[in-house]
């Protein structure tokens, strides 16, 4: 029997890792899968746990307040080692582009076990943006035994980085799994989160959905964002803003200052998964730096304005369903003017788009694992 370890930290890497632990579960006769979370994210993770079911074997409980990259790194990279000495895994499976991706990757490779990245070779190839993002899935790429890589545009990505193709899988994104999953269960599950979500969405606004942490955007870009977000506030009056505001401190504190006291926008905690899904479900278009929800919202229908120069998500701005708007506060007011006025530009933006996969990215992940042995 195989031994797999699952590794993830933040809630976005939790949100994709869930249906791939689920799907080894269910192939328990072939594989001892155990799951270590580095709780590089504490609060927003435990969301995402409890929704999903998942008890974690291994919790190394790392985040600390604003907390930096080199301390983080280092203490991923010596907690793993007990774990990896511990429970002696043949294959450690990582997601993405975090610290904790990174650094898990350096530690498995030192523990001898194959490396296998989830979300493979996606590249924007400016080491500066997204920081440090780019930089770890370049290194993580480098030190993985196999990719799998969401799109076609991403196993390109590692084929001219001389990755053998062989060690390539092309599986669609395991966040579709996640997303077509939760979507059906939130029409149904009882919910405390969504009934509050149900007093406070305005049912007679346009409903703008905010989300934003990227680092490089810290400071100067997060000003702009809120003088934008302020702006359209202030001059659409039959529009609602709702921002559940990341608990990154740097994030958190420009954003109250700035945003506290507008009657049509609402500043709110994070949201658990099924809540936000919902919430994406009710908006008009979503505005964010988000990569996850970049590649939800194509999904759902909903125009994205993504708030970053440059985006390692190419599919969804070749369909058009998403536009690159960067921190420029003229541009984000702009595009925002012009999908609530231009309604034939709207219906076109929100013709369904899905470049992300079918909803069975694990199921080929472990499939793939099932044919190896
Ligand atoms: C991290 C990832 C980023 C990912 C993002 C998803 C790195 C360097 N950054 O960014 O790639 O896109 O998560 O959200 O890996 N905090 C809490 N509670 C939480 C989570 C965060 O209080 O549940 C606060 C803490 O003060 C923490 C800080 O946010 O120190 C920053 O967390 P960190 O994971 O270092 O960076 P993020 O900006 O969240
Ligand atoms: N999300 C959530 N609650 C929120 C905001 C986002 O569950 O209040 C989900 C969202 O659906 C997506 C993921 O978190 O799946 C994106 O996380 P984030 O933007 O923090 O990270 P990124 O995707 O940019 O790495």
């Amino acid at each position: 029997m195989k031994k797999n370890l699952i590794v993830f930290g933040t809630r976005p890497e939790a949100i994709k890792m869930a249906p791939l632990v689920n799907e080894f579960k269910k192939n328990a006769e072939f594989f001892d899968t155990r799951v270590c979370v580095t709780a590089q994210h504490r609060e927003m993770l435990d969301q995402v746990l409890d929704f999903f079911g998942i008890v974690p074997d291994y919790d190394l409980d790392l985040m600390k307040p604003n907390q930096n990259l080199y301390s983080l790194t280092a203490d991923i990279i010596l907690n793993l080692q007990e774990v990896l000495e511990d429970f002696k895994p043949d294959y450690v499976y990582v997601h993405g582009d975090t610290t904790t991706t990174m650094a898990a990757s350096i530690a498995a490779f030192y523990s001898g076990a194959q490396i296998c990245h989830v979300e493979a070779g996606l590249r924007t190839h400016n080491k500066r943006a997204p920081f440090p993002e780019e930089i770890n899935r370049q290194i993580t790429g480098r030190i993985a035994d196999y990719h799998f890589a969401p799109t076609e545009a991403s196993r390109e990505n590692l084929l001219k980085e001389n990755v053998s193709p062989e060690t390539i899988v092309v599986t669609g994104n395991t966040v579709i799994d996640a997303l077509m999953d939760s979507s059906k269960r939130v029409e149904t599950i009882e919910n405390e989160e969504i009934a509050k979500l149900k007093t406070l969405v305005n049912p007679n606004a346009k409903l703008i959905l905010v989300t934003g942490h990227r680092r490089e955007n810290h400071g100067d870009g997060f000003i702009r964002i809120c003088e934008a977000l302020r702006e359209i506030a202030i001059t659409h009056t039959d529009v609602q803003i709702i921002y559940p505001v990341h608990l990154n401190p740097n994030v958190k504190k420009p954003v109250y200052e700035l945003l506290s006291g507008i009657d049509n926008i609402k500043l709110i905690d994070p949201l658990a998964y099924p809540a936000f899904v919902w919430l994406m479900n009710q908006s008009y278009m979503i505005i964010t730096d988000s990569g996850g929800v970049q590649e939800e919202a194509p999904s759902l229908g909903k125009p994205v304005l993504v708030m970053r120069d440059t985006t390692e998500r190419p599919e969804a701005v070749k369909a058009g369903t998403v536009i690159l708007v960067g921190t420029n506060r003229d541009l984000i007011v702009r595009e925002t003017k012009s999908l609530l006025q231009d309604h034939k530009r709207y219906e076109i933006m929100s013709g369904l788009h899905n470049p992300y996969g079918d909803g069975k990215a694990s199921e080929k992940i472990v499939k793939f694992f099932l044919n190896e042995r």
